[in-house]
């Protein structure tokens, strides 16, 4: 049996995700692993059977020929995806997954995308929810309906606690990183929206008060209303201001002519008629599906089952971005 030999790049939160992702997979093993936070990646060594520790990226892809990865796992935060990452992994002919917001730099992200495909190169961003069983059965049943109708997806929750994730021109803010989830979903299950709006507001966290950074300046909210074909309205909402167990519901709720679906985030959907309420549980872990399906990629060169590949997700990290420009301009920004 072929096996995938593979290096993680960055050994913080989201890495146990893929180790845990790669650990069930007989063809997949961790070589080495690299991060300049020498104990994370002790401790990430020590946890996946990695020989070879690095002190960062560079170190890690100086030794990829002799330690022979066969990929790469990249999951660095936002602001350090350097010109020496992802392009060299793409000259050396190294497939990887890569976490979102892939970076904050739009015109990096750009020419990742051009040498990517030039290359014909493997690729996977997180984009874990387009493997998650709930969603497959949201796609299955659209088509069973009269199309058109609203859309409300929220991702409301508490300020999370990276150094990065509190300041927006870290990591792009709360919907680049974060709702981006929801926001790649709603392009996953509806195309390419026609025209988007936003709005966002500050004022309730308050920076150095309560655990929030001195450096916190990003959105509290924000609000994103996305036109879609087929007459379909999105409104997506974000906020970080919410206390623990008074937070509403997270996910999709969408209500058809004779259908509302009513989906929990990552946990459960209910589909709605006016003779049944049918709810289903989560079965699997999407993150697990999306690591095995790219090592199956890696092993066999066939990236067809690759649903997130880097040029699509660059499509939503850049809607992200205009999302973030309407924002700010206050202006309906349309597309061709
Ligand atoms: N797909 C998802 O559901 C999901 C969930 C959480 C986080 N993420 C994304 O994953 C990424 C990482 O998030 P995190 O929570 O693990 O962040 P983190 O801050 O916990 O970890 C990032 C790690 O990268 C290391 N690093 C930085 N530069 C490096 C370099 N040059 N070489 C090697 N290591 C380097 C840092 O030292 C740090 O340990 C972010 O982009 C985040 O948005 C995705």
């Amino acid at each position: 049996m072929k096996t995938c030999k593979l290096g993680l790049i960055g050994c913080g939160n989201r890495s146990m995700a893929h180790i845990r992702g790669m650990e069930p997979l007989e063809n997949a093993i961790f070589v080495s692993v690299a991060d300049p936070n020498a104990e994370r990646a002790k401790e990430k060594a020590e946890i996946t059977g990695a020989t070879k520790i690095y002190k960062d990226h560079k170190e890690l892809l100086d030794h990829a020929i002799e330690d022979g990865l066969d990929a790469l796992i990249i999951c660095v935060d936002p602001t350090a995806h350097t010109e020496d990452m992802e392009l060299r992994a793409i000259d050396m002919g190294i497939p990887f997954i890569v976490e979102k917001p892939m970076t904050i730099d739009l015109d990096l992200a750009q020419r990742i995308a051009d040498k990517v495909e030039e290359k014909g190169l493997i690729t996977s961003v997180g984009f874990q929810d387009r493997y998650l069983d709930l969603v497959d059965m949201i796609k299955d049943e659209l088509p069973k309906h009269k199309q058109g109708g609203l859309v409300y997806g929220a991702w409301i929750g508490g300020v999370p606690g990276p150094w990065w994730w509190q300041k927006k021109d870290y990591c792009g803010g709360q919907l680049v990183e974060q709702n981006i989830h929801l926001l790649d979903g709603l392009r996953y299950l509806y195309g390419e929206p026609l025209s988007v709006y936003a709005t966002s507001s500050t004022g309730i966290n308050k920076a150095g008060e309560n655990g929030i950074s001195p450096e916190y300046d990003t959105d509290d909210h924000s609000t994103v209303v996305l036109r879609f074909p087929g007459n379909v309205t999105a409104t997506l909402v974000s906020g970080c201001y919410s206390k623990w167990g008074v937070r509403p519901p997270c996910g999709y709720q969408i209500t058809l002519n004779d259908m509302v679906i009513d989906y929990r985030l990552r946990n459960n959907i209910t589909f709605i008629t006016a003779n049944e309420t049918r709810d289903i549980k989560r079965t699997m872990e999407q993150t697990n599906v999306l690591d095995e399906v790219f090592v199956d990629a890696v092993l066999t060169g066939d990236g067809s089952k690759i649903r997130s590949p880097y040029s699509d997700a660059l499509i939503s990290l850049k809607l992200a971005y205009k999302c973030n420009e309407s924002m700010e301009s206050g202006q309906v920004i349309y597309f061709d």
